[in-house]
């Protein structure tokens, strides 16, 4: 009997461990200079208040072809946030809402998403997706928020063995397979169609210290 009480008790600290520790990745902020002609940008967890931005954002028919989960409607919207939320706690899906940085920290739009996704075993690898509202696009938004979020990705999870990102994106979206190179995510190879979508795809690859200094452009570059 003791035993079993014991093994409950443990049980239950090791819940109450995981459940903290999804609390502090939850309070994470992540940051990007302001350049010479776009402002900052600051990365931080979705929220419930982020519905009426993502729906907006989600208007866009760019964004639904390059996109797997449309979100069309308020229940959409409100799946899609808690799905990201459920990200957070399971520790497998970090998606972060990217607004521009100004004086009103509550007034700051919407200008992207970008999201690490483990996998199962981690294996050494996770990957990356993003996407840019279409009214922010061509400010190099993207690649200063995957720079960002890769920073982060291999100084938390380094430790756990994460050396590699994969970055996927169908042959003809040449805007993304721009946002991978400017981020040093390197061409690897072609892979094959992935349903829903009907193209083969470009993955490309960055490693944990093979890759040097950041290689955004020089209009991304921070000020
Ligand atoms: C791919 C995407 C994230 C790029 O984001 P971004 O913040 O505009 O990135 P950049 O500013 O660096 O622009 C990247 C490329 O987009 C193209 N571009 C430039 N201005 C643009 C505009 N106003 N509208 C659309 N594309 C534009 C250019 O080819 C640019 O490359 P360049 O800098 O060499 O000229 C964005 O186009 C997007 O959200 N697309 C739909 C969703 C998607 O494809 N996500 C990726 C799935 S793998």
């Amino acid at each position: 009997m003791a035993a079993v009480r014991r093994a409950a008790v443990q049980g239950a600290a090791v819940q109450g461990a995981a459940v903290q520790r999804a609390a502090v990745l939850r309070a994470v902020v992540l940051r990007a200079a302001p350049t010479r002609s776009a402002p900052g940008l600051v990365l931080r967890p979705w929220t419930d208040a982020d519905a009426g931005p993502l729906l907006e954002a989600y208007r866009d028919p760019v964004l639904r072809r390059f996109t797997i989960q449309p979100v069309r409607d308020d229940e959409d919207a409100a799946r899609w946030l808690v799905a990201q939320r459920d990200g957070w706690d399971s520790g497998r899906r970090f998606s972060f809402a990217v607004l521009q940085d100004g004086p009103d920290p509550g007034a700051a739009p919407l200008v992207a998403n970008v999201v690490l996704k483990l996998a199962g075993s981690m294996d050494g690898y996770a990957d990356v997706g993003y996407w840019t509202a279409g009214y922010a696009r061509g400010r190099g938004i993207a690649p200063r928020a995957v720079e960002a979020l890769t920073a982060w990705a291999f100084g938390t999870f380094a430790g756990n063995g994460l050396d590699r990102l994969a970055l996927v994106h169908q042959v003809d979206n040449h805007a993304s397979c721009r946002v991978a190179e400017k981020t040093g995510y390197a061409f690897a190879r072609i892979l094959p169609a992935r349903p829903p979508f009907p193209r083969e795809g470009h993955l490309h690859v960055r490693h944990w210290r093979v890759t040097g200094p950041s290689q955004l452009g020089h209009r991304d570059r921070p000020s």
